[in-house]
């Protein structure tokens, strides 16, 4: 099976360039960080457009597939116009998501809302700007949109967020009749909802079902599993009500590789199972092929991000750990912290003694949990190297903290040995920017 982007877990265009250095998209990694400061955040243009175009290829022998970019994975209005080009749609979360997509021009058509908890505020801003589908999560906002809805004199397009009873995991998932989630309705809940969408909520027209069974998945089975599902529930409301929905929405998911150990299945297998799961499930249920829609994030940004820090200082515990501290951590990449996450890094400068040393990496921030790769092997890190951590285009900037009042990091663009800013670095003053003494205290 071809081999895709989103199984490699460095950049595309990586390679060293003639000074020893590390480069991605024809920029000297070194060259930047004098240029921008660390940390820094680069994302590669070609291999985030390559990761497009395989999932393009992969899923182009479905007619009616929309694919639609997981903005909490990394929003920013440079990526969204990358995106737009590419043909995506967006998958949006808050009203911050829903602003940037459509600052970066996007057709706000191509945009779907999701969220257990979407404020009035939120979904008023949605309907302002014309969002395109709104996925809805409970029985709460089915009344609350209902109601806005009515008082714009709109029909507001939606689908039913669904739990599938299927939860997965990295490596393994479960099935069970029903899940404890905090997302959507349980399939025991859907005939309840349609009835009231049918009946009371005369403004709602209901097009789907959507569901979304985890994330940094390596399992293809799932997929055919979480299809099915909808199907066969397609299939029978269309049996008990005479509903035709026309549309599934199965998420996103699809894996990346952190480090070695890590084989995430290429986008052309994902779709190969998707695609035949779909055909196969519509023949067994006898509805007509309906509209997909997907929604990845990780696998399409990650591998297209790396960070760059400055070695600071290090710390050889006696007969313990040797700690190496970089001038970022926990803030600008809260996974480790958070899930135990596992990076892969390199030094990016060249290095004339090249012997390897086994060393863990610290973050700056005051917590000793702050440790961002424990135990690589890095060519003798001293102070003053660059190190370049990969696959961290998803999920960091998007998590990022202003924790121990630290300025978030800047992020370049690069491709063809050009470089531009698409984040800039905060400054003090905006640190202190929303902060207000009150008079009483002066
Ligand atoms: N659609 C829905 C409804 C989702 O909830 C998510 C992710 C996605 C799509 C995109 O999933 P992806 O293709 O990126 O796996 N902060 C965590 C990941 C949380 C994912 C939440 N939902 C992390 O850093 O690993």
């Amino acid at each position: 099976m071809k081999e895709s982007t989103n199984q490699l877990l460095k950049p595309i265009t990586l390679k060293k360039g003639d000074s020893g250095n590390l480069e991605i998209g024809g920029c000297d990694l070194v060259e930047l960080t004098e240029q921008y400061g660390t940390p820094l955040y680069v994302i590669d243009e070609a291999t985030l457009r390559s990761v497009c175009a395989d999932y393009k290829v992969a899923f182009s022998r479905y007619e009616k597939v929309n694919m639609m970019f997981a903005s909490k994975s990394l929003s920013t209005l440079a990526t969204s116009v990358i995106l737009k080009q590419e043909g995506f749609g967006f998958d949006v979360v808050s009203a911050g998501e829903i602003y940037t997509v459509y600052k970066a021009g996007v057709d706000m058509k191509k945009v779907l809302f999701n969220g257990n908890n979407k404020s009035l505020e939120e979904l008023t801003l949605a309907l302002e700007l014309g969002v395109g589908r709104i996925s809805v999560d409970n029985f709460f906002e089915l009344d609350l949109l209902n109601e806005l809805a009515k008082s714009y004199k709109k029909t507001v397009d939606i689908l039913l967020r669904v739990t599938p009873g299927i939860e997965c995991h990295t490596h393994e998932y479960i099935q069970t009749g029903h899940l404890d989630s905090k997302f959507g309705f349980d399939l025991t809940q859907i005939d309840e909802a349609v009835e009231l969408i049918i009946n009371s909520y005369s403004n709602l027209k209901l097009h789907g079902l959507h569901a979304h069974i985890g994330s940094q998945i390596f399992e293809t089975k799932v997929y055919h599993d979480e299809i099915e599902i909808l199907i066969k529930e397609i299939a029978r409301l269309d049996e008990k009500y005479g509903l035709k929905l026309d549309e599934i929405n199965i998420g996103g998911g699809l894996g990346v590789k952190y480090t070695e150990k890590d084989c995430p299945p290429s986008t052309y297998e994902i779709a190969d199972v998707i695609i035949d799961s779909l055909n196969e499930s519509v023949k067994k249920y006898g509805i007509e092929p309906p509209a997909l829609f997907i929604e990845p994030g990780r696998s399409i940004i990650s591998t297209a991000g790396v960070t760059l820090y400055t070695i600071g200082s290090s710390k050889q515990v006696p007969h313990g750990k040797k700690y190496i501290a970089i001038d970022g951590g926990m803030a600008d990449n809260p996974r480790p912290s958070m899930y135990q996450a596992q990076y892969s890094a390199e030094i990016a400068n060249f290095k004339e003694n090249d012997s390897l040393q086994t060393v863990t990496i610290a973050g700056r921030f005051c917590e000793s949990g702050d440790i961002l790769i424990k135990d690589i092997e890095l060519p003798e890190p001293a102070e003053g190297d660059i190190l370049c951590v990969y696959n961290t285009g998803a999920y960091n900037y998007s998590m990022a903290s202003n924790y121990n009042r630290v300025q978030k990091s800047q992020m370049v663009l690069v491709n063809n040995s050009k470089s531009d800013i698409i984040i800039s670095r905060e400054t003090l003053e905006d640190l202190i920017s929303h902060d207000v003494i009150p008079d009483r205290l002066k």
